[in-house]
């Protein structure tokens, strides 16, 4: 089979997705503890629009509706994954899913939250950055906190066979450019379902203009 190319997100992930049972790939965790704690840091209420960018099959979305959060959206480039996350749950007609590439996508809202595991490493490219910054001034509400976690400087250099960034904790904060102020950043360790230790990088940030 021909793998799509990556500089086609819609079709790799969804290839991706379709060749793997969810609990078999590296970034699948059963309860989202780092995504959780970053909340928390945030300071999110149950009432507080939430996104999850990229947030693919991961259980956030139901973690969030089952603690009361009326107003979770979860946005990925595969149909499959968020097919996947939608079928795990009675209640997951409350969230808003959208199958979207992020670096076309056009946000018709705002959101008090962005939360993003594991996707904002994909962009090696400065100018998809550069787009991932915009998105965030478009998406996130003056006062809206963004917690983002990547592999760390010394985490993998590649997932699902394509290369990433890694970042340090202060490339991370830095990256977001101006208008936001971090409210606290650390380290994790996420150990894939064979075991393995990847090391990420967090930052939990508050957009203030
Ligand atoms: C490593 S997985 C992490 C999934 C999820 N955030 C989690 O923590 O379980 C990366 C996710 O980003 C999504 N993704 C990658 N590039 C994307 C893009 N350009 N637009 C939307 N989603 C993207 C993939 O489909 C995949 O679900």
């Amino acid at each position: 089979m021909q793998t799509p190319e990556p500089s086609d997100p819609r079709s790799f992930w969804e290839s991706r997705y379709r060749s793997a049972k969810i609990e078999e790939v590296s970034w699948y965790e059963p309860v989202p503890h780092l995504s959780l704690a970053l909340l928390e840091i945030g300071e999110a209420e149950p009432s507080d629009p939430v996104i999850d960018i990229g947030g693919g099959a991961s259980t956030l979305a139901e973690a969030l509706t089952t603690r009361g959060f009326t107003d979770v959206t979860v946005l990925d480039a595969s149909e499959e994954a968020l097919r996947v996350a939608q079928d795990r749950w009675p209640t997951s007609a409350d969230v808003t899913w959208r199958v979207a590439d992020l670096l076309q996508w056009q946000p018709d809202r705002t959101w008090k939250y962005w939360h993003d595991r594991a996707v904002f490493h994909f962009l090696t490219d400065s100018s998809d950055r550069e787009t991932y910054r915009k998105l965030l001034r478009q998406a996130v509400q003056i006062g809206g906190v963004v917690a983002i976690a990547t592999f760390s400087e010394d985490g993998p250099t590649m997932c699902s066979d394509l290369t990433v960034e890694r970042y340090s904790t202060e490339q991370l904060v830095a990256e977001m450019g101006p208008g936001f102020v971090l409210i606290s950043s650390g380290h994790y360790v996420h150990h894939t379902p064979s075991d393995a230790k990847q090391p990420l990088s967090w930052a939990v940030m508050r957009r203030t203009s």
